[in-house]
């Protein structure tokens, strides 16, 4: 056969395949989040995602102790308040002495190194569940009127000693709103990791459990994107770039690849994927069933995110990828 061209000769052996992979994992890149709640002593797994906990403070403590002898260098915060707290006005959102704020500082202070990010959206905190304010009459998400909730609750997040803030609630305008309320209070050295393209997904299933946080009423297809979608993606994409973003994600992952790729083409800013929570339930539960190969599945799924473009990732599996990198 007169084959000139033999794509196999570039796999023929262990060795070869290892000198020309394109893409390759590192703890570095891995962001791990972490539920929290108030307590004492408290480790609770969360029922749909076996391997996930929600933590009292002293036990978050511990786990980001564990995440940073992994070399693990950024966790992403997401508090479970407590149902007497939640409010009509989410109002223990920007409480200076809030679970959240409580979290930031006292993680600072053990591990003053790792990168702390915090999230921004008014769900965990609001008694309608959405993450914007909800008009009483006509049940509209106010957004004008979130955004100043939203600067109140950057402004104690980042006071607090907060690394990057992640707005998650897909109002307009909310990028520039918090730059600003930052800018003008000293704290210009926050950064802002935008959820840029934030598609309305069946895939937070299992986060609303964990947080305890769905919505009480309607959906969030008003301010989450349809996932039809793409060239609306790159809008949101141009508007937080010019907001002043830092870091520009897209959330859910697996399902957005594609988007992924689009942002990598069209920014110079670093791109990240939030391999959500349905993403990782769904690996798991196949894997208690035998049916899949969990670790690998995991470096498959993890590897294809850096393939599409994603320069950092945000994912359950940080800490057992972590673990996997030690000690392959
Ligand atoms: C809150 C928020 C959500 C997630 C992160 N921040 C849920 C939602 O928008 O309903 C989902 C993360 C996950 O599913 O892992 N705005």
């Amino acid at each position: 056969m007169q084959i000139i061209s033999r794509p196999r000769r570039n796999r023929k052996s262990a060795g070869v395949r290892d000198l020309l992979t394109e893409t390759s994992l590192s703890t570095n890149d891995l962001i791990m989040p972490l539920f929290f709640l108030e307590g004492f002593n408290k480790k609770i797994e969360i029922k749909s995602m076996p391997g996930q906990y929600r933590y009292s403070l002293d036990q978050l403590l511990i786990k980001v102790g564990e995440l940073s002898q992994l070399g693990i260098k950024c966790v992403s915060l997401f508090p479970v308040i407590e149902d007497r707290l939640k409010t009509k006005d989410a109002k223990e959102s920007y409480n200076p002495n809030g679970l959240n704020q409580l979290a930031i500082k006292e993680i600072k202070k053990a591990y003053p190194e790792m990168v702390i990010m915090t999230d921004i959206a008014l769900d965990p905190y609001s008694s309608d569940g959405h993450d914007g304010l909800v008009d009483s009459v006509t049940g509209e998400i106010l957004n004008d009127k979130t955004l100043e909730v939203l600067q109140m609750m950057a402004f104690e997040q980042a006071k607090a000693g907060s690394d990057i803030l992640g707005p998650s609630d897909m109002m307009d305008g909310r990028v520039g709103a918090i730059r600003d309320i930052l800018d003008k209070n000293s704290l210009s050295s926050t950064s802002i990791m935008a959820y840029s393209a934030k598609y309305a997904s069946s895939f937070y299933g299992p986060f609303r459990d964990a947080l305890d946080s769905a919505p009480k009423k309607g959906d969030k297809k008003s301010y989450q994107m349809d996932f039809a979608n793409s060239r609306e993606a790159m809008r949101e994409l141009t508007l937080d770039i010019s907001e002043g973003a830092d870091i520009v994600m897209v959330k859910p992952g697996l399902s957005y690849l594609d988007i992924i790729a689009k942002f990598k083409e069209k920014t110079n800013l670093p791109v990240a994927a939030y391999n959500v929570s349905g993403e990782y339930s769904m690996v798991k539960a196949a894997a208690l069933q035998g049916w899949l190969d969990e670790e690998k599945i995991m470096i498959e799924m993890l590897t294809s995110f850096k393939r599409a473009g994603a320069d950092l990732i945000l994912t359950y599996f940080a800490e057992q990828m972590a673990i996997n990198l030690q000690n392959n």
